[in-house]
């Protein structure tokens, strides 16, 4: 069915919009949690509108193009199912703008807030000199901490190639091609023996069986962003046995896991998960440092031998 055009005044083009999409009970798991957002986006994409260009352009008129280019987004939405950040190309991550087609996940990872904060109380930002984020599919991650820590530099890696193109574009367009090195590899293969201040990761982690259960959306994404074996634990298991010797004594890994949180501490009970919270929402990340990763051994108390 052809959707109609929508209004020419943007407000009412985004109410309008906002109602198709709330109505068809779509997910908004994609950046955006709620269909008011996602109208705007869809708007000010069809007008070609920077959307810093809110609120003043909320009075001002779509011409008829827009107005068609709107109307085919919001029938692809929801007949499709197709995650808003895929129809426009582009999606916001810790405040900066990444582009993303469906070779990378589209982020949404709450360790955003973390990056924003520079991972305080748990870092010293002044002394972070190098970063690995394992998994950085569009670079986002990689990027905004380059962006938070200007004296660091990044090493991205990740195992799809079609996801380290979508990475290379976004840095280049961050012009941080000196200090974000995106690198086709497996968690830490390649990488010798460096050590980080911060590995950060958003890996894989919902179980195989887990992954049809998911709302139509994500099956837009690519799976190997999303599966991680049976248990979901396939990525993090070797991201965790790892870690310790590629952290900086002092250094700190952070992890997200999102539902796999109790799998996760389930499966290694003598590790100290500690759990964030976040003020704008999500979960399922963990934090640990290198000396709570592999205790140093208390030295045992021996008598001191007298002087003879
Ligand atoms: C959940 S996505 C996260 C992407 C991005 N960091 C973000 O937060 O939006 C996970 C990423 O990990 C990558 N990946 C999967 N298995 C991997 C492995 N063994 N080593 C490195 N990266 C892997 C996937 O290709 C995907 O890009």
């Amino acid at each position: 069915m052809k959707t109609p055009l929508p209004p020419a005044l943007t407000a009412a083009a985004i109410d309008w919009t906002a109602r198709r999409l709330a109505r068809a009970r779509l997910s908004f798991g994609h950046g955006t949690d709620n269909a008011r957002d996602e109208a705007a986006a869809l708007v000010f994409h069809a007008a070609g509108w920077p959307h810093t260009a809110a609120p003043g352009a909320y009075r001002w008129r779509l011409r008829r193009a827009a107005r068609e280019s709107l109307a085919a987004l919001v029938h692809r939405r929801i007949a499709e199912r197709i995650p808003a950040a895929y129809l426009t190309g582009v999606t916001w991550f810790a405040g900066h703008e990444i582009r993303v087609d469906p070779r990378v996940l589209v982020p949404r990872s709450p360790i955003a807030e973390l990056i924003g904060h520079r991972f305080r109380p748990f870092v010293r930002p002044e002394r972070v000199r190098r970063i690995l984020d394992i998994g950085t599919g569009s670079g986002c991650i990689a990027i905004a901490c380059a962006h938070a820590f200007p004296a660091a530099t990044i090493d991205a890696v990740d195992v799809s190639a079609g996801a380290l193109e979508v990475a290379r574009d976004n840095v280049r367009r961050h012009r941080l091609e000196r200090r974000v090195r995106p690198r086709l590899a497996s968690v830490y293969r390649g990488l010798g023996t460096r050590r980080y201040d911060i590995i950060v990761s958003n890996p894989p982690y919902v179980p195989t069986g887990e992954v049809a259960a998911l709302p139509a959306e994500y099956r837009h994404e690519p799976p190997i962003a999303l599966e991680a074996g049976a248990d979901g634990l396939r990525v993090v298991g070797a991201i965790l046995r790892g870690a310790v010797r590629h952290l900086q004594p002092g250094g700190v890994l952070v992890v997200e896991v999102g539902d796999s949180a109790g799998a996760v501490a389930a499966s290694w009970p003598g590790l100290p998960f500690l759990w964030l919270g976040f003020e704008h929402g999500g979960g399922g990340v963990f934090l640990m440092t290198r000396e709570q990763l592999a205790p140093r051994p208390r030295p045992t108390a021996r008598r001191p031998t007298r002087a003879r």
